[in-house]
Order: C-alpha cells, then structure tokens, then sequence
C-alpha cells in the first residue's frame, strides 16, 4: 500500500490545493492530508475549521483522508507508514523553502521521499494568503476556492456571502 502524506497549513484550502490533492490521490493508494500548525504564521482559521473544510471539500475522494498533527513532519509520516510526502510548487519564489525542507526533512528519515507537484497554471499564482486577503475586504473568491471555502472567509470576516461580488 502506497501512502502519501500532504502537510500543511490550509489556512484555508484552496483550488490548488485541492488540485494537488486530487492528483497525488491518482498516484497513491492513500493520500493523508495534515493540517501543522506553521509556527512562523498567524493563523485566521482554527486547527478544526481547517480540517472540517478540507474533509467537506475531499468528502469525493475515497482514499484521501483528513488528520492533523503536532511535531515533525517526518515523525508523523512514519507513523503512518507513509512513503512519501507531497508538496506542491507553484513559482520558482517556492523553490528555496521547499528545497530547504526536503533536504531537512531528508536528513532525518532518509525512508520519506518527497513528491514536488507542479501546480496547474490555473493555480500558479494563488495562495490562501491572497485569498484571504480579498475576502477581508468583502470580495467572494469563489473561482479561487470551494464554496465552503468561499462561505466561510466570508463570514470569518462579516461579509454576506450573497452580497458580495
Ligand atoms: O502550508 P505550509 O505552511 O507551507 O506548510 C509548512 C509545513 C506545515 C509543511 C511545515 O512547516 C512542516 O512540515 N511543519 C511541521 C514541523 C516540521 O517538521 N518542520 C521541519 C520542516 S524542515
């Protein structure tokens, strides 16, 4: 069984993401989506909004599972047996943290491979820091993220879905 573990901080999950997820769950048997907590940013949803958006949104996807967890990476994987993690890489701005942390992360379990995605073109240029950004200011993001996502920025932010544009 080929497990894969896709972390990060989906705060919230967007298109892309979703994108990412959708292609790793045709390559592996299971594809375990981790919500980390990333120390170095602040976060606009809860651990469990996160995760109950991401399992709204995967509820189509039989081998994709929702999970978060605290602690290295690479420590998580192993306990999950997994034999990969998946990244996703949108411009080559990604590159360095990305290289940085594989080669980390490697050091660690040489075991855990990583699996660097491209993102569609589509998505090469979105982020939930984006996203978040125009939903503040009451504008919906619906082509950018899921319904849910969409809804509930929104009304993170005191916006009226309907109204907004
Ligand atoms: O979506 P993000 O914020 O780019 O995800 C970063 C994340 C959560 C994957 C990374 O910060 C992480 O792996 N955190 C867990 C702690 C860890 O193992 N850190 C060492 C990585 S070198």
């Amino acid at each position: 069984m080929k497990i894969a573990v896709y972390p990060g901080s989906f705060d919230p999950v967007t298109n892309g993401h979703l994108d990412i997820i959708e292609r790793a769950s045709r390559m592996f048997d299971r594809v375990i989506v981790a919500v980390a907590i990333n120390s170095s940013k602040k976060g606009l949803f809860s651990r469990q909004e996160r995760v109950e958006l991401l399992e709204k949104v995967t509820a189509r996807m039989a081998n994709v599972h929702i999970d978060h967890f605290e602690g290295l990476l690479v420590e998580y994987c192993a306990r999950q047996s997994a034999m990969a993690v998946i990244r996703g890489l949108r411009a080559v701005s990604d590159f360095d943290y990305e290289y940085a942390m594989y080669q980390m992360n490697r050091e660690f379990d040489k075991g855990i491979d990583t699996v660097f995605l491209l993102a569609s073109r589509e998505y090469s240029y979105l982020s939930s820091t984006i996203i978040k950004e125009f939903a503040r200011y009451g504008r919906s993001v619906a082509p950018y993220a899921p319904d849910a996502v969409n809804q509930a920025l929104l009304s993170k932010f005191g916006h009226n879905a309907l109204e907004s544009n």
